[in-house]
């Protein structure tokens, strides 16, 4: 099904972001340096918490012969994605807005088997000393409208260079297999081009995350049953 308003809508989303480019790509040129210093320090805030989680894992595998995490992704946001943003906010290309005003410029995703394992990772690593909770959105406990589930926090952590300590923003999102196979599916078919959802489609898609998040209980609950025994 095709729409006008959302076709327009998006050719006009395509062309402010291919006038931001042009415009940007001066500025982005003037801040070069400073730019991909800052992308550099993000990169190295991505490594510190992914080492904090793979510490985590090897302990928790050691001591329950069980690992609590099935897979780690990293990424860092595009830099149309960080123009967008900023232009979105009304915020000029400059690294002190980005370091400021956005939060999720270093994302990491951790999958867990189980949703024990979310809260058992988001509490040990929250415990630590050197990592700082920012901001904590629990859409598990509190799934959003549409069925979507995970556990968000935006973290600041220490980076250590040569000369100097900084404190870098990180993003992270903890979800179970079954979350992030439902986020996954979601989010495809969400930005298929040309296609608008009916509320038929957004109810069916809400229905499969209430299920997923079943099957996630029950499985949980073996869990309990298999270790207890
Ligand atoms: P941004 O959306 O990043 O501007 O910030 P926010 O403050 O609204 O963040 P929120 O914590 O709600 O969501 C951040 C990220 O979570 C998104 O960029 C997605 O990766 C993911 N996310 C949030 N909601 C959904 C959803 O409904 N479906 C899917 N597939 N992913 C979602
Ligand atoms: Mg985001």
């Amino acid at each position: 099904m095709r729409s006008e308003r959302a076709n327009e809508e998006r050719l006009f989303k395509e062309k402010l972001i291919d006038s931001a480019n042009e415009i940007t790509l001066e500025i982005v040129q003037e801040k070069a340096v400073e730019f991909r210093r800052l992308l550099s320090y993000y990169r190295c805030a991505l490594m510190e918490v992914e080492t904090k989680f793979r510490v985590l894992n090897e302990e928790f595998s050691l001591k329950y012969d069980r690992n609590p995490i099935s897979s780690i992704k990293t990424r860092i946001k595009s830099v149309p994605s960080i123009i967008e943003k900023l232009e979105r906010r009304d915020l000029a290309f400059d690294v002190d807005n980005i370091e400021n005003y956005i939060n999720d410029i270093a994302g990491i995703r951790v999958t867990c088997p189980f949703p024990e394992d979310v809260y058992l990772l988001a509490e040990s690593l929250l415990k630590q000393d050197d990592v700082m909770l920012i901001r904590k959105k629990d859409y598990i406990e509190n799934p959003k409208e549409n069925g979507y589930r995970s556990l968000h926090l935006i973290v600041a952590v220490p980076i250590y260079l040569a000369h100097e300590k900084r404190l870098m923003k990180v993003e992270i999102q903890l979800r179970t297999l079954a979350m992030d196979f439902w986020a996954s599916l979601e989010h495809q078919l969400r930005y298929k081009k040309d296609f608008d959802f009916t509320e038929e489609m957004a109810k069916e898609l809400f229905e499969c995350a209430e299920q997923s998040a079943a099957l996630d209980k029950r499985m949980g609950e073996l869990r309990k049953k298999v270790m207890s025994e």
